[in-house]
């Protein structure tokens, strides 16, 4: 190697050294007699001094621009006391060239690298991606992530995990999402489709006797995208045989210890109920308070109509107390309004606590004594504003949790610089659909259920709600950081849990029939779990968006625009795969 030192590791120890460096030309700045460089490679930037005594040379550093590569030869030297630059590590020294020689030029960028503070477009960004790579933040981000994911494997290694990777051409697996497929040539009207998760895979790798499996897992589904949503994202995928809930929570909260420091141990843990009554979600941000309170008993007898008959047909009354709110003026309660709408409430109530009296458009539907309890139980004083949400529980809850985040944010509550880590667990196995009419998986159907297994149907036609899973999410500040559960490894249980999800025999046959199949031949119990790695990445890095942590994302819009996919496709290959463009 011609290149003697990383630009970013050079220090004091160094002078006196010839080193030789390559790079990028970050900066240039011409001090007339002086031309001074800012050399840029992975590790950092160090200053390259070109003097005019050094005529040759001088001329040529003065064609030096932006993002020329180059090669850089000459001496570390001591910078004087006021030159040393604090905010760089290499800062105290500079090297005098006495050697360049330009690899290659470069078109002006797109957009600046040095000035971290200009943000330009997104769309710009991703076009030239290889460009944004180069900035100081995108370049810590990558370097950040391949730790973490190197330090969580080191660890699953010394655990006695195997790495196992699973197929992508694959049948359709049961995460909910929707399916992208791949046409299949060699069997023409058939489809692979990419794998949502490798859930059954790494079942299957259980019955196969391999115990514990660990795989960086790419998974792919075909769903609307978000801040922290893409079409393909990477898990990181775990099973385990022989173990019950507690051990796979042992060993995340022991694997996250290893790789984070900014955890203490034991991580707390909140049923689903628990995180439902008091936060009206199931991956409550604890980061600040204002809990919602259920008010349905105390209001089920009310003059409001609205309160009385949603307790009376099964819904419930709950409420939010922003303390200190007063301050809000009628525009924003106007617009809290609007984003409960938005979640699917009907209207929300309000109601300010003055000295004496309260102010509230329901204030005239409540009598002096329910007033007052309402007012006990969510510890009212003067100058809070209380919000009420009466709906079915689903909807209820969900507006109050938004309301919550809002009222949050806006009264700067959320201690935006803590880590709170947490688990739910004890899920409810099924939810009704709506939409399907029907119960479904509320995780995925190969998850088992809590108390006995004999029974499920009994269990099923006396109450579907009440049977809880034996399954987890992983939490970080409101954010779902991974989730798994215990499987079910009986055939017997688990082709009756297709039949409650209304699943015909055929259908459980024909799309599960493998699994069920395997189940049969000496199966051991299991269980396991995935954490989302790109949003792990992205809150330990403190972004906002799992694109800052991916190195080639797409767009919102689901697009490349660095490769322009996706693309339309010549009709030879689409008649090579049987498939007809309408
Ligand atoms: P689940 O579907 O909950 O579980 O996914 C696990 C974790 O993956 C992350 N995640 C995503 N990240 C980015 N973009 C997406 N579109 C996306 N979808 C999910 C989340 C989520 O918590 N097979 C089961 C795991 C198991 O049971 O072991 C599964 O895939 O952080
Ligand atoms: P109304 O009597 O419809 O004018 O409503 C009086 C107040 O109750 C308004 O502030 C509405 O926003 C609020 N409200 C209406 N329906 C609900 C509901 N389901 N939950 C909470 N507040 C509601």
């Amino acid at each position: 190697m011609r290149r003697t030192h990383n630009n970013g590791e050079l220090h004091k120890s160094h002078i006196g050294q010839t080193v030789v460096l390559a790079g990028w030309i970050h900066r240039r700045r011409d001090h007339g007699g002086l031309i001074f460089i800012d050399l840029r490679d992975r590790s950092g930037l160090v200053q390259v001094v070109f003097n005019v005594d050094n005529k040759e040379l001088h001329k040529i550093a003065e064609s030096l621009r932006p993002e020329y590569v180059v090669f850089i030869s000459g001496k570390v030297t001591e910078r004087a006391a006021e030159a040393v630059n604090k905010k760089i590590p290499t800062g105290e020294i500079e090297v005098v060239a006495e050697n360049l020689e330009i690899l290659n030029t470069s078109k002006t960028p797109p957009f600046e690298i040095a000035d971290s503070t200009a943000e330009p477009d997104e769309m710009l960004r991703l076009k030239y991606r290889y460009i944004d790579l180069r900035k100081d933040k995108m370049r810590e981000n990558l370097i950040f992530r391949h730790k973490i994911i190197k330090a969580m494997s080191n660890y699953l290694d010394k655990e006695g995990f195997l790495e196992i990777e699973t197929p992508f051409l694959t049948k359709s697996t049961p995460e909910g999402a929707r399916d992208f497929l791949v046409p299949a040539r060699l069997n023409p009207g058939k489809f692979y489709a990419l794998p949502q998760s490798p859930q059954l895979f790494k079942q299957l790798l259980m019955v196969a006797g391999m115990e514990k499996y660990y795989q960086v897992a790419r998974c792919f589904r075909d769903e609307d995208l978000r801040a922290d949503r893409q079409l393909e994202f990477t898990q990181l995928d775990i099973e385990m045989s022989f173990v019950e809930e507690n051990d796979i929570i042992n060993m995340i909260e022991g694997l996250m210890k290893q790789t984070v420091d900014k955890i203490s141990l034991p991580i707390k843990r909140f049923s689903w109920e628990e995180a439902m009554l008091r936060y009206g979600c199931d991956k409550p941000d604890t980061r600040f308070g204002l809990e919602l309170v259920d008010i349905s008993d105390l209001v089920k007898n009310v003059e409001f109509k609205v309160f009385r008959s949603v307790v009376e047909s099964g819904g419930i009354v709950k409420a939010i107390n922003a303390k200190g709110a007063s301050t809000f003026s009628r525009t924003d309660l106007d617009k809290l309004e609007v984003l409960a709408k938005s979640f699917g409430a009907k209207g929300l109530a309000w109601l300010v606590v003055e000295a004496d009296s309260v102010k509230s458009p329901i204030a005239k539907f409540l009598k002096k004594e329910e007033l007052d309890e309402i007012l006990k139980a969510l510890k009212a004083e003067t100058g809070d504003v209380l919000f009420f949400a009466a709906d079915k529980f689903e909807v209820a809850n969900q507006v109050l949790a938004a309301v919550r985040l809002e009222l949050g944010n806006k009264l700067n509550l959320i201690k935006k610089d803590e880590f709170h880590f947490l688990w739910v667990t004890d899920f409810p196995l099924f939810e009704y659909s709506e939409t399907e009419k029907r119960f479904v998986s509320r995780h995925h159907p190969f998850t088992a259920p809590h108390g006995s297994w004999d029974d499920i149907e009994e269990r099923f036609a006396k109450d579907p709600r009440a049977i809880k899973a034996q399954a987890y999410d992983f939490v970080l500040n409101g954010v779902e950081l991974g989730g798994g559960s215990i499987r079910i490894h009986r055939m017997d249980i688990q082709r009756k849990i297709f039949k409650l999800l209304g699943f015909s025999e055929e259908e459980a046959k024909r799309r599960f029939g493998f699994l069920l199949e395997a189940l049969e031949y000496g199966a051991p119990p299991h269980g396991g779990i995935a954490l989302g790695l790109d949003r792990l990445v992205m809150m330990l890095a403190g972004m906002d968006s799992i694109r800052d942590v991916i190195a080639f994302p797409k767009t919102q819009s689901a697009i490349c625009p660095l490769t322009g996919a996706p693309d339309v496709v010549d009709p030879k290959q689409l008649k090579e795969i049987h498939i007809k463009a309408v």
